[in-house]
């Protein structure tokens, strides 16, 4: 490489790394593995190490993390949080090791641990007590997220024991598996794009404003470093089973080695081990035990040189991209899937792959008949995560994103800052009908699951069932013979005989029992999930309540946002929508609330009041039900509106503080309870 093309490599790194850097830390959305981002960024660090006269002054070697993202306030680490420098290669491990015997003159004692794939958290504690919350930011300043944090089950508010007045603790706040796919069930529910993986949903989680979202998000948090003056032993593995004691969680997943050997011992166990793990793991971590020789050893600007993170490989294989097709989801949203050779991938055979959106296709310049890099990381779906340019056929032309529905052939929307391409045509395409009605008999719905496994498809595709109002039309004859073709099966007929018909109507017959919160979530209005439903079915009461309300009064109860507002009175501007809940409700269908709140007093009448922290006679779910029995009006969060903040035990400092600041009276349980009586 010549001198000038080294300076052009290197600016096209800089940039690129930027790139994804911005893509993977402040959007949440990376589009390249991090095997890949490691190699640009190693390839980057030892070009500027050769050429250290065309370093940029943006260059992504310099920073220890990301951007800090702006909306939440900033604060110094009193340690600096470094990063771990990080292999994926035994021997750098055996060079590791050398080096620091070297260093020392001495046995060392190494502590292995799992690298948890998470976000990386400070958290402060003064008296024993959680006093604040920093991610990591540039490395000197973080973002303060105690209130995101403080949601977080595990992460201790109080510890126990002989703890130091004053101390930092480090650990990774991750999302398990069982949770994360949760997580992005019910988002695929309300309409709303899902996480890559539970680090983006841990990282875009942390970084949610309100800390009432958080708390319903499975977080969960492993610590696995101190800092402090009056520490109480003198090495990193006693500290940290000390502070399990105090009550942190600190995982079981460490053991102490004290050769080479037992490095990869732990190192193979755990790479074959980790798929039965209930998080993701996405290396191991091998730390010098004893502060001395931490400090002998000493740290680079970015890392300690008395630690490495051995990463392991993401398991990938290689195979042609034979065609995409792209389908249609019940909002309308335009899903491309790349239809893969079949391949084997960890023990199962991937035939198809998400692309996502034309970002990521636009991105990663994948072409038909391209040899793509197939991986299956912590994801779910396995991911196209490259091109081998190699193998790329002459003919090869770029891939062009539909401009048409391919199901109905109305021309396609991209909505201004959104990644997804949609089909706006909801009442006459195909697949966006179907997926209502299969949306409207789900289980959480109303649950006529004698409906299920294809045969919505076939009362659709035989004209009865156009849309959810229709089922309670079917009867006996009209269902009784009906006929689908399996094509996938040598034309094979099969028709609905007496006992399924029987069935299918019993359920829908049952479904008139469904409680309005359950129908409510069934009419699948955009963003309306279960929790929701339920918030608007206990407010308004009735459908006709909820219809009548403006914009500026849905936006006012508890937890419903300007966007869930807005798709709200979208939905009910419908001629369309307005009739088929008039059929519903003519055949018996619950658009009301069985039980309604009863207000008992007007002693509360006109007050806006917020409960937080925890209550000693109280739930979070009573104490709202009592504020409006009175005629009041709980809220989540402390703004110019609120007429008192009812503080229980452990109320965060910042809800505190913003009452203070606006001059808003704080009363205890005990002034409550005298408030109504
Ligand atoms: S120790 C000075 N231990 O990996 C202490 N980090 O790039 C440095 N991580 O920022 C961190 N598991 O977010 C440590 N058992 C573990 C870890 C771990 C995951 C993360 C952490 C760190 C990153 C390294």
């Amino acid at each position: 490489m010549t001198k000038e093309e080294a300076k052009k490599r290197i600016l096209d790194l800089t940039e690129t790394i930027n790139e994804h850097n911005y893509r993977y830390y402040v959007l949440a959305k990376p589009v390249i593995s991090d095997f890949d981002f490691d190699m640009l960024l190693e390839e980057l660090t030892k070009l500027e190490q050769q050429y250290p006269e065309f370093v940029q002054p943006d260059s992504p070697t310099k920073r220890v993390g990301g951007d800090i993202t702006k909306e939440f306030v900033q604060r110094q680490h009193k340690y600096p949080m470094l990063s771990l420098s990080n292999t994926y290669s035994e021997g750098e491990l055996i060079d590791f090791d050398r080096r620091v015997k070297k260093v020392t003159g001495e046995d060392v004692e190494y502590v292995c641990e799992l690298k948890y794939d998470g976000v990386s958290i400070s958290l402060t504690y003064i008296n024993g007590l959680l006093d604040f919350a920093l991610t990591r930011g540039d490395g000197t300043k973080g973002d303060d997220v105690t209130a995101n944090v403080r949601t977080v089950k595990s992460i201790p508010l109080k510890i126990h024991g002989d703890y130091p007045e004053e101390f930092v603790i480090r650990g990774e706040i991750f999302m398990p598996k069982e949770g994360f796919a949760k997580l992005n069930r019910e988002r695929i529910e309300i309409g709303e794009e899902p996480f890559a993986n539970p680090r983006n949903a841990t990282a875009g989680t942390l970084k949610t404003q309100d800390s009432a979202e958080v708390a319903r998000r499975p977080l969960d948090c492993y610590l696995y470093y101190l800092f402090g003056e009056n520490l109480p032993f003198d090495n990193h593995y006693d500290n940290l089973m000390k502070a399990r004691e105090w009550g942190f969680k600190v995982p079981q997943y460490i053991a102490k080695c004290r050769t080479i050997e037992e490095i990869f011992e732990f190192i193979n166990f755990w790479d074959k081990e980790r798929d039965n793990l209930p998080f993701e793991i996405d290396g191991i971590v091998i730390k010098v035990n004893s502060y001395r020789q931490q400090q002998e050893l000493g740290e680079t600007a970015k890392s300690p040189r008395w630690a490495i993170a051995y990463k392991f490989k993401a398991e990938r294989v290689e195979t042609v991209l034979n065609s995409v097709s792209f389908q249609v989801g019940r909002t309308g949203a335009i899903t491309p899937v790349a239809n893969l050779e079949p391949v084997k991938l960890v023990g199962t055979t991937v035939k198809r792959a998400s692309l996502h959106n034309a970002d990521i296709i636009e991105a990663l310049d994948v072409r038909i008949g391209d040899t793509v890099f197939v991986e299956k990381g912590g994801e779910i779906i396995p991911k196209i995560v490259g091109v081998n340019l190699a193998k790329r056929p002459q003919e090869a032309e770029k891939l062009k994103f539909i401009d048409k529905c391919p199901e109905c052939g109305t021309p396609l929307v991209r909505k201004e800052g959104e990644a997804q391409h949609y089909c706006p045509n909801e009442d006459g395409c195909p697949p966006q009908i179907k997926g209502r009605i299969e949306h409207f008999i789900s289980r959480n719905a109303m649950n006529i699951d004698s409906l299920g496994e294809g045969k919505v498809e076939m009362l659709y595709d035989n004209g009865l069932v156009k849309d959810v109002a229709d089922l309670y039309d079917l009867t006996y004859d009209k269902l009784i013979g009906l006929e689908k073709i399996l094509k996938s099966q040598d034309d094979k007929k099969i028709s609905f005989q007496e006992k399924t018909v029987k069935n299918i109507l019993k359920g829908i017959e049952a479904s008139k029992n469904v409680p309005f919160d359950r129908v409510l979530y069934a009419l699948g209005i955009r963003y309306v999930g279960r929790t929701v439903a339920g918030k608007l079915a206990n407010h308004y009461h009735s459908i006709e309540k909820l219809m009548e309300a403006s914009y500026e009064e849905l936006v006012q109860v508890d937890e419903i946002g300007e966007k869930i507002a807005e798709s709200i009175i979208k939905f009910f501007a419908r001629e369309k929508n307005i009739k088929i809940i008039k059929r519903l409700k003519e055949k018996g269908i619950r658009f009301e609330l069985e039980n309604p709140l009863q207000v008992k007093s007007d002693k509360l009448a006109g007050k806006t009041i917020v409960a937080s922290g925890k209550l000693a006679n109280f739930s979070r779910e009573e104490i709202k039900t009592l504020i409006m029995e009175n005629g009041g009006k709980p809220a989540s969060s402390v703004s110019k509106k609120t007429d008192f903040l009812l503080a229980g035990e452990n109320i965060g400092p910042n809800k505190l503080a913003k009452a203070k600041e606006l001059g808003i009276p704080v009363i205890t349980e005990e002034e409550f309870l005298n408030m109504i009586k």
